[in-house]
Protein backbone atom coordinates (compact mmCIF):
# COMPACT_ATOMS: atom_id res chain seq x y z
CA UNK A 1 0.00 0.00 0.00
CA UNK A 2 1.29 3.66 -0.64
CA UNK A 3 1.54 6.29 1.69
CA UNK A 4 1.73 9.79 0.82
CA UNK A 5 5.19 11.00 1.68
CA UNK A 6 5.12 14.99 3.03
CA UNK A 7 8.42 16.77 4.14
CA UNK A 8 9.01 17.66 7.65
CA UNK A 9 7.62 21.33 7.29
CA UNK A 10 4.55 19.77 5.71
CA UNK A 11 3.89 17.13 8.23
CA UNK A 12 3.13 19.08 11.35
CA UNK A 13 2.26 22.45 9.64
CA UNK A 14 -1.81 22.42 9.49
CA UNK A 15 -2.67 24.30 5.97
CA UNK A 16 -5.79 26.58 5.96
CA UNK A 17 -9.36 25.24 4.67
CA UNK A 18 -12.31 27.30 4.09
CA UNK A 19 -16.12 25.58 4.99
CA UNK A 20 -18.05 25.66 1.67
CA UNK A 21 -20.96 23.32 2.80
CA UNK A 22 -21.94 22.27 6.77
CA UNK A 23 -25.44 20.04 6.65
CA UNK A 24 -26.89 18.22 9.19
CA UNK A 25 -26.92 14.12 8.46
CA UNK A 26 -28.19 12.47 11.61
CA UNK A 27 -28.31 13.29 15.05
CA UNK A 28 -25.23 12.88 15.05
CA UNK A 29 -23.27 13.53 12.61
CA UNK A 30 -22.65 16.38 9.67
CA UNK A 31 -21.20 16.63 6.42
CA UNK A 32 -18.50 19.24 5.25
CA UNK A 33 -17.65 20.30 1.96
CA UNK A 34 -14.25 21.83 2.19
CA UNK A 35 -11.39 23.89 0.02
CA UNK A 36 -7.67 24.26 0.63
CA UNK A 37 -7.67 28.03 0.76
CA UNK A 38 -4.05 27.72 -1.50
CA UNK A 39 -6.57 26.56 -4.22
CA UNK A 40 -4.10 22.94 -4.88
CA UNK A 41 -6.03 19.83 -4.42
CA UNK A 42 -6.14 17.58 -1.50
CA UNK A 43 -4.23 15.05 -2.93
CA UNK A 44 -6.07 12.34 -1.00
CA UNK A 45 -6.23 8.23 -2.00
CA UNK A 46 -9.61 6.44 -0.78
CA UNK A 47 -9.10 5.57 2.87
CA UNK A 48 -6.77 7.99 4.20
CA UNK A 49 -7.53 10.40 6.71
CA UNK A 50 -6.56 14.14 7.59
CA UNK A 51 -5.92 15.86 10.86
CA UNK A 52 -8.51 18.98 11.30
CA UNK A 53 -7.88 21.31 14.11
CA UNK A 54 -10.14 24.19 15.04
CA UNK A 55 -8.00 27.44 16.76
CA UNK A 56 -7.83 27.29 20.24
CA UNK A 57 -9.61 23.77 20.23
CA UNK A 58 -7.33 20.82 19.10
CA UNK A 59 -7.11 18.75 16.45
CA UNK A 60 -9.11 15.60 15.43
CA UNK A 61 -8.26 12.86 12.66
CA UNK A 62 -11.30 12.72 10.29
CA UNK A 63 -11.19 9.89 7.31
CA UNK A 64 -11.87 11.78 3.77
CA UNK A 65 -15.33 10.66 2.38
CA UNK A 66 -14.77 11.80 -1.03
CA UNK A 67 -12.60 10.38 -3.78
CA UNK A 68 -9.88 11.90 -5.40
CA UNK A 69 -11.79 11.72 -8.26
CA UNK A 70 -14.34 14.40 -7.20
CA UNK A 71 -11.62 17.51 -7.66
CA UNK A 72 -12.13 22.12 -6.12
CA UNK A 73 -13.10 20.83 -2.79
CA UNK A 74 -13.27 17.68 -0.44
CA UNK A 75 -15.89 16.33 2.01
CA UNK A 76 -15.76 14.47 5.59
CA UNK A 77 -18.21 13.31 7.49
CA UNK A 78 -17.57 14.57 11.64
CA UNK A 79 -19.41 12.74 14.88
CA UNK A 80 -20.05 14.93 17.11
CA UNK A 81 -17.91 12.65 19.79
CA UNK A 82 -15.96 15.67 21.97
CA UNK A 83 -14.77 18.93 22.35
CA UNK A 84 -12.28 19.12 18.64
CA UNK A 85 -16.06 17.27 16.62
CA UNK A 86 -18.15 20.00 18.66
CA UNK A 87 -16.33 22.68 17.66
CA UNK A 88 -16.27 21.64 13.97
CA UNK A 89 -19.98 21.32 14.00
CA UNK A 90 -20.34 24.98 14.60
CA UNK A 91 -18.52 25.77 12.20
CA UNK A 92 -20.78 27.69 9.23
CA UNK A 93 -19.84 28.08 5.87
CA UNK A 94 -16.89 30.54 5.38
CA UNK A 95 -15.62 29.96 8.75
CA UNK A 96 -11.76 28.72 8.29
CA UNK A 97 -10.20 25.35 10.10
CA UNK A 98 -6.46 23.60 9.86
CA UNK A 99 -6.08 20.85 7.76
CA UNK A 100 -2.88 18.32 7.99
CA UNK A 101 -2.39 15.40 5.67
CA UNK A 102 -4.02 13.59 3.66
CA UNK A 103 -2.24 10.70 5.50
CA UNK A 104 -1.87 7.38 5.99
CA UNK A 105 -2.15 3.83 4.00
CA UNK A 106 -5.42 3.69 1.52
CA UNK A 107 -7.54 1.17 -0.01
CA UNK A 108 -5.52 -0.11 -2.86
CA UNK A 109 -7.87 0.60 -5.91
CA UNK A 110 -5.29 1.24 -8.00
CA UNK A 111 -3.34 -1.65 -6.60
CA UNK A 112 -4.83 -5.12 -5.91
CA UNK A 113 -8.38 -4.22 -5.95
CA UNK A 114 -8.34 -3.32 -10.00
CA UNK A 115 -9.67 -6.14 -12.38
CA UNK A 116 -11.67 -7.36 -9.01
CA UNK A 117 -15.22 -7.96 -7.69
CA UNK A 118 -15.76 -5.75 -4.77
CA UNK A 119 -17.73 -6.11 -1.78
CA UNK A 120 -17.45 -3.42 0.68
CA UNK A 121 -19.25 -4.26 4.21
CA UNK A 122 -19.92 -0.94 5.90
CA UNK A 123 -21.18 -0.39 9.27
CA UNK A 124 -22.29 3.05 10.48
CA UNK A 125 -19.94 5.92 10.60
CA UNK A 126 -17.28 3.34 8.67
CA UNK A 127 -19.12 3.99 5.36
CA UNK A 128 -18.06 7.44 5.59
CA UNK A 129 -13.93 6.43 4.56
CA UNK A 130 -15.03 3.51 2.23
CA UNK A 131 -17.37 6.51 0.14
CA UNK A 132 -13.77 7.62 -0.87
CA UNK A 133 -13.61 4.02 -2.65
CA UNK A 134 -16.84 3.84 -3.46
CA UNK A 135 -17.04 6.38 -5.57
CA UNK A 136 -13.69 6.08 -6.96
CA UNK A 137 -14.76 2.89 -8.11
CA UNK A 138 -17.81 4.04 -9.56
CA UNK A 139 -15.67 7.01 -11.75
CA UNK A 140 -13.79 4.50 -13.00
CA UNK A 141 -16.37 1.78 -13.20
CA UNK A 142 -14.92 0.04 -16.58
CA UNK A 143 -11.72 -1.18 -14.09
CA UNK A 144 -13.64 -3.14 -11.43
CA UNK A 145 -15.62 -6.08 -12.03
CA UNK A 146 -19.25 -6.60 -10.19
CA UNK A 147 -19.47 -4.36 -6.69
CA UNK A 148 -21.32 -5.28 -3.96
CA UNK A 149 -22.40 -2.81 -1.36
CA UNK A 150 -23.46 -3.92 1.96
CA UNK A 151 -24.33 -1.49 4.37
CA UNK A 152 -25.39 -2.44 8.37
CA UNK A 153 -26.72 0.58 10.86
CA UNK A 154 -28.40 0.25 14.17
CA UNK A 155 -31.42 1.80 13.36
CA UNK A 156 -33.26 3.52 10.35
CA UNK A 157 -32.04 7.11 10.92
CA UNK A 158 -28.90 6.49 11.28
CA UNK A 159 -28.02 5.62 7.98
CA UNK A 160 -25.62 7.99 5.81
CA UNK A 161 -25.78 9.22 1.92
CA UNK A 162 -29.31 7.78 1.81
CA UNK A 163 -29.57 9.82 -1.50
CA UNK A 164 -26.58 8.85 -3.04
CA UNK A 165 -27.21 5.21 -1.96
CA UNK A 166 -29.92 5.18 -4.71
CA UNK A 167 -27.55 6.59 -7.69
CA UNK A 168 -24.98 3.70 -6.51
CA UNK A 169 -27.45 1.05 -6.98
CA UNK A 170 -28.76 2.35 -10.31
CA UNK A 171 -25.50 1.86 -11.73
CA UNK A 172 -24.41 -1.58 -13.96
CA UNK A 173 -22.91 -4.58 -12.06
CA UNK A 174 -23.24 -3.21 -8.53
CA UNK A 175 -25.77 -5.22 -5.76
CA UNK A 176 -26.51 -2.77 -2.78
CA UNK A 177 -28.27 -4.04 0.53
CA UNK A 178 -29.08 -2.39 3.71
CA UNK A 179 -29.88 -3.51 6.81
CA UNK A 180 -30.65 -2.62 10.27
CA UNK A 181 -30.17 -3.73 14.13
CA UNK A 182 -33.75 -2.72 15.22
CA UNK A 183 -36.44 -1.14 12.76
CA UNK A 184 -38.93 1.22 12.75
CA UNK A 185 -42.66 1.95 11.80
CA UNK A 186 -41.57 3.04 8.54
CA UNK A 187 -38.70 0.77 7.95
CA UNK A 188 -39.79 -2.21 5.02
CA UNK A 189 -36.52 -3.39 4.80
CA UNK A 190 -34.10 -5.85 6.08
CA UNK A 191 -33.74 -6.34 9.65
CA UNK A 192 -30.70 -8.21 11.58
CA UNK A 193 -27.21 -7.54 12.10
CA UNK A 194 -24.95 -6.88 8.95
CA UNK A 195 -23.86 -10.73 8.52
CA UNK A 196 -27.46 -11.65 7.72
CA UNK A 197 -26.70 -10.01 4.36
CA UNK A 198 -23.63 -12.53 3.78
CA UNK A 199 -25.19 -15.72 3.83
CA UNK A 200 -26.19 -16.26 0.23
CA UNK A 201 -23.58 -14.06 -1.53
CA UNK A 202 -22.08 -16.06 -4.81
CA UNK A 203 -18.76 -15.04 -4.27
CA UNK A 204 -15.61 -16.05 -6.70
CA UNK A 205 -12.88 -16.17 -4.02
CA UNK A 206 -10.13 -16.12 -6.50
CA UNK A 207 -11.19 -12.48 -8.04
CA UNK A 208 -12.53 -11.11 -5.21
CA UNK A 209 -11.66 -8.03 -2.96
CA UNK A 210 -13.46 -7.18 0.44
CA UNK A 211 -13.04 -3.84 2.08
CA UNK A 212 -14.58 -3.73 5.65
CA UNK A 213 -14.67 -1.18 7.75
CA UNK A 214 -16.79 -0.04 10.57
CA UNK A 215 -17.80 -0.70 14.26
CA UNK A 216 -15.00 -2.86 16.48
CA UNK A 217 -17.53 -5.46 16.70
CA UNK A 218 -18.29 -5.94 13.22
CA UNK A 219 -14.81 -7.15 11.99
CA UNK A 220 -14.67 -10.31 13.58
CA UNK A 221 -18.06 -11.52 12.49
CA UNK A 222 -18.03 -10.21 8.89
CA UNK A 223 -14.02 -11.65 8.38
CA UNK A 224 -15.77 -15.06 9.35
CA UNK A 225 -18.84 -14.66 6.80
CA UNK A 226 -16.15 -13.53 4.22
CA UNK A 227 -14.00 -16.84 4.92
CA UNK A 228 -17.03 -19.11 4.56
CA UNK A 229 -17.32 -18.19 0.82
CA UNK A 230 -13.32 -19.04 0.50
CA UNK A 231 -11.68 -15.66 0.65
CA UNK A 232 -8.63 -15.95 2.36
CA UNK A 233 -6.90 -12.64 4.53
CA UNK A 234 -4.67 -11.78 1.71
CA UNK A 235 -7.75 -10.22 -0.58
CA UNK A 236 -9.72 -8.56 2.66
CA UNK A 237 -8.80 -4.94 3.65
CA UNK A 238 -9.79 -3.55 6.91
CA UNK A 239 -9.80 -0.06 8.30
CA UNK A 240 -9.19 0.16 11.81
CA UNK A 241 -9.49 3.17 14.11
CA UNK A 242 -7.39 4.18 16.82
CA UNK A 243 -6.83 6.97 19.16
CA UNK A 244 -3.91 9.19 17.62
CA UNK A 245 -2.54 12.71 18.24
CA UNK A 246 0.27 13.78 15.80
CA UNK A 247 -0.89 11.43 12.96
CA UNK A 248 2.16 11.09 11.32
CA UNK A 249 4.42 8.08 13.05
CA UNK A 250 5.74 10.00 15.95
CA UNK A 251 3.92 10.33 19.07
CA UNK A 252 3.04 6.24 19.39
CA UNK A 253 -0.32 7.01 20.35
CA UNK A 254 -1.88 5.13 17.81
CA UNK A 255 -0.01 1.83 18.72
CA UNK A 256 -1.63 -1.57 18.17
CA UNK A 257 0.77 -3.85 19.60
CA UNK A 258 4.29 -2.49 17.44
CA UNK A 259 2.05 -1.59 14.52
CA UNK A 260 1.67 2.37 14.12
CA UNK A 261 -2.30 2.54 13.18
CA UNK A 262 -1.26 6.12 11.67
CA UNK A 263 1.41 4.96 9.29
CA UNK A 264 1.09 1.63 8.72
CA UNK A 265 -3.17 1.86 8.72
CA UNK A 266 -5.81 2.83 8.96
CA UNK A 267 -6.33 0.81 6.14
CA UNK A 268 -4.48 -2.93 6.61
CA UNK A 269 -4.15 -6.08 4.67
CA UNK A 270 -6.15 -8.54 7.20
CA UNK A 271 -3.21 -10.92 6.37
CA UNK A 272 -1.36 -8.50 8.19
CA UNK A 273 -3.12 -7.75 11.34
CA UNK A 274 -4.82 -11.14 11.68
CA UNK A 275 -2.41 -12.51 14.15
CA UNK A 276 -1.92 -9.34 15.61
CA UNK A 277 -3.03 -8.76 19.53
CA UNK A 278 -5.74 -6.24 19.80
CA UNK A 279 -5.74 -5.34 16.91
CA UNK A 280 -9.42 -6.65 15.89
C1 LIG B 1 -7.93 7.32 11.19
C2 LIG B 1 -9.17 7.86 11.85
C3 LIG B 1 -10.22 8.28 11.06
C4 LIG B 1 -11.38 8.80 11.67
N1 LIG B 1 -12.39 9.21 10.86
C5 LIG B 1 -13.47 9.79 11.40
C6 LIG B 1 -14.51 10.30 10.56
O1 LIG B 1 -14.47 10.21 9.33
N2 LIG B 1 -15.56 10.91 11.17
C7 LIG B 1 -15.63 11.03 12.54
O2 LIG B 1 -16.61 11.60 13.03
N3 LIG B 1 -14.69 10.53 13.35
C8 LIG B 1 -13.60 9.93 12.81
N4 LIG B 1 -12.61 9.45 13.64
C9 LIG B 1 -12.79 9.54 15.10
C10 LIG B 1 -12.44 10.96 15.56
O3 LIG B 1 -11.07 11.20 15.33
C11 LIG B 1 -12.73 11.12 17.06
O4 LIG B 1 -14.12 11.02 17.27
C12 LIG B 1 -12.27 12.49 17.51
O5 LIG B 1 -10.85 12.52 17.55
C13 LIG B 1 -12.81 12.82 18.88
O6 LIG B 1 -12.23 14.05 19.26
P1 LIG B 1 -13.01 15.08 20.19
O7 LIG B 1 -12.02 16.08 20.70
O8 LIG B 1 -14.20 15.62 19.50
O9 LIG B 1 -13.49 14.17 21.34
P2 LIG B 1 -12.71 13.74 22.67
O10 LIG B 1 -13.19 14.64 23.75
O11 LIG B 1 -11.25 13.61 22.41
O12 LIG B 1 -13.28 12.28 22.81
C14 LIG B 1 -14.68 12.02 22.87
C15 LIG B 1 -14.88 10.54 22.93
O13 LIG B 1 -14.43 9.93 21.71
C16 LIG B 1 -13.47 8.93 22.00
N5 LIG B 1 -12.48 8.91 20.89
C17 LIG B 1 -11.54 9.83 20.64
N6 LIG B 1 -10.80 9.45 19.58
C18 LIG B 1 -11.30 8.27 19.16
C19 LIG B 1 -10.96 7.34 18.14
N7 LIG B 1 -9.94 7.52 17.31
N8 LIG B 1 -11.70 6.22 18.02
C20 LIG B 1 -12.71 5.99 18.85
N9 LIG B 1 -13.08 6.81 19.85
C21 LIG B 1 -12.38 7.92 20.00
C22 LIG B 1 -12.87 9.31 23.33
O14 LIG B 1 -12.36 8.20 24.02
C23 LIG B 1 -14.07 9.89 24.05
O15 LIG B 1 -14.87 8.89 24.59
C24 LIG B 1 -11.47 8.91 13.08
C25 LIG B 1 -10.41 8.48 13.87
C26 LIG B 1 -9.26 7.95 13.27
C27 LIG B 1 -8.13 7.50 14.11
S1 LIG C 1 -0.67 9.13 16.08
FE1 LIG C 1 1.33 9.65 16.69
S2 LIG C 1 2.42 7.87 16.16
FE2 LIG C 1 0.47 7.47 15.31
Amino acid sequence: METTIKSQDDIYRPHLATVLKSEPMTAMERFFELKLDSGRELGNKPGQFVEVSVLGIGEAPISVSSSPTQKGSFQLVVRNAGNVTRAIHNLKPGDKLGIRGPFGTNFPVEGTMKGKDIIFVCGGLGLAPVRSAINYVMDNRKNYGNVTILYGCRNPVERLFINEVKNWASKDRVTYTETVDRGDENWKGNVGVITTLMTDMSVDPGKTVAIVCGPPVMYKFAIMSLYKTGMTADNIYVSLERHMKCGVGKCGHCQINGLYACQEGPVFKYADVAEVKEAI
